[in-house]
């Protein structure tokens, strides 16, 4: 298996342009075969996901190939409505498949993708709201088949503002008849640029980023090209990478109004960040100072996606700090492989209490999932000696090539690929 090495203690610096949404694009791209054609999508990053997304789409009759950053799909012979499990199990986005092809062939056939290492991942939202367009349900074991023979519009009040299904939703009702609205819907950034998406292939559709979402359906959606927004998560784990190893680094293409919460946080860290447009300098000339409590929650409050690696940075922060998962049940994983580098963190349910300590230790850890991965990334730039990660497929899912973008900062890491045997 591929395996991360990283030398610590070199301060990160220089500018390093931040690649596109992987939460926007992959609903997006589910949403292109609502339109028969040709549609382009840009600023695509090349990350497995990606290839899961580009291979379900074939697999539904599409042509869909990445090039550059660049992705064509070809949907007119769309055909195919049933997802196989190999897939579903590959990639809970999967999921954002439902609104699409109900609108497009009136019939999906799924699996429950299951939980993973966050949490129980339920899809009871989702299933509730595409219902109430219209949509019958049915559970077998596993397997979940939907069927609409029409889609109407709808007043639909989401329990919780879960994103996949605001943007399930969404999708399905671009095309219903009539108006919908979604109640308490998510306001995450990847949701507007969803709402664009869709505008651009001629919905009708006003209120993302906000709670209230307005759908007026149309009868029909046509190709368009677009280009996803840039990744707001890959640009605050950078930020945050370059706070643990008192760098200097300049992210291009970033958009600083989707991080608000993470620069605050930051900011009472003691780093220093200034904004000039698309451009956010990030420099730490000191330790981090602790910050007292930090809850995750829905955007636009501090996002889940970055806690496991801000708990690095409070690691070894000068004082304790805490921090409150209320996203997801699950998502302390980080915390035994980061105690095995020297942190001093007690987790007590779904609060973390972290006491800072002057530095981590490089050691062999375990990327148990996505951000938990990336989390062990940043604690090796800043440990004193040699971190290995292993199970590095995990990041590679959500970073396009991470030790790349790091030792184009300075940072000491490379990637080993076992070599085959006879
Ligand atoms: C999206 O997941 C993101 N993934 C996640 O990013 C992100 O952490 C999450 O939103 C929250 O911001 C993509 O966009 C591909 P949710 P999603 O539905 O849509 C519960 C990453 O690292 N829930 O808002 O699955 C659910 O169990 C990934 O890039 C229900 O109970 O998130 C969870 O506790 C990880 N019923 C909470 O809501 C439902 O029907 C948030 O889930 C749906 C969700």
């Amino acid at each position: 298996m591929e395996k991360l090495v990283i030398e610590g203690g070199k301060p990160l610096s220089g500018a390093i342009r931040i690649h596109g949404a992987k939460n926007a694009a992959l609903p997006i791209l589910a949403a292109s075969i609502m339109a028969e054609g040709t549609i382009t999508i840009e600023n695509v990053p090349d990350l497995s996901d990606i290839h899961v997304m580009l291979g379900i789409l074939r697999a539904l009759g599409c042509r869909a190939e990445l090039v550059g950053d660049n992705v064509t799909v070809s949907t007119n012979a769309v055909h195919q409505f049933h997802i196989p499990e190999s897939l579903m199990s590959q990639m809970r986005s999967s999921i954002f498949l439902m609104g699409p092809l109900l609108s497009r062939l009136g019939r999906v056939e799924l699996y429950q993708p299951g939980g993973c290492a966050i949490g129980e991942r339920k899809i009871d939202l989702h299933l509730q709201g595409l219902a109430a367009l219209g949509a019958h349900i049915e559970e077998n074991g596993s397997q979940i088949v939907c069927t609409a023979n029409e889609l109407h519009g709808a007043e639909i009040v989401l329990d919780y503002p879960s994103v996949g299904a605001t943007e399930n939703i969404m999708m399905a009702a671009a095309t219903a008849r009539g108006m919908t609205t979604i109640t308490n819907a998510a306001r995450e950034p990847e949701i507007q640029d969803l709402q664009n998406f869709l505008n651009a292939m001629g919905a009708r559709i006003i209120g993302a980023g906000t709670d209230t979402i307005t759908i007026e359906g149309v009868a029909e959606l046509i190709p368009c090209t677009y280009r996803i927004i840039p990744d707001r998560i890959v640009a605050g784990t950078l930020m945050i990478a370059a706070a643990v190893t008192r760098g200097n680094v300049t992210l291009e293409k970033v958009c600083p109004a989707h991080l608000t919460s993470a620069i605050h946080v930051l900011k009472r860290a003691g780093v220093q960040i200034t904004i000039n447009g698309d451009i956010m300098n990030v420099c730490a000339l000191s330790r981090p100072k602790s910050v007292e409590r930090i809850v995750t929650s829905p955007y636009p409050s501090f996002p889940t996606d970055l806690q496991s690696q801000i708990m690095v940075l409070l690691s070894l922060a000068d004082g304790v700090s805490i921090v409150k998962e209320t996203v997801f049940e699950g998502r302390f994983k980080h915390v035994d492989e980061l105690s095995r580098m020297g942190a001093d963190i007690r987790v007590d349910l779904n609060s973390a209490y972290i006491r800072g300590v002057p530095r981590l230790y490089g050691a062999t850890v375990e990327a148990t999932d996505l951000r938990a991965g990336a989390a062990l990334v940043i604690a090796g730039l800043a440990a004193q000696g040699s971190t290995v990660i292993e199970q590095i497929h995990h990041i590679d899912r959500g970073y396009d090539r991470i030790e790349l973008m790091l030792a184009s900062l300075g940072a000491g890491i490379h990637r080993t690929t076992p070599v085959p045997t006879e």
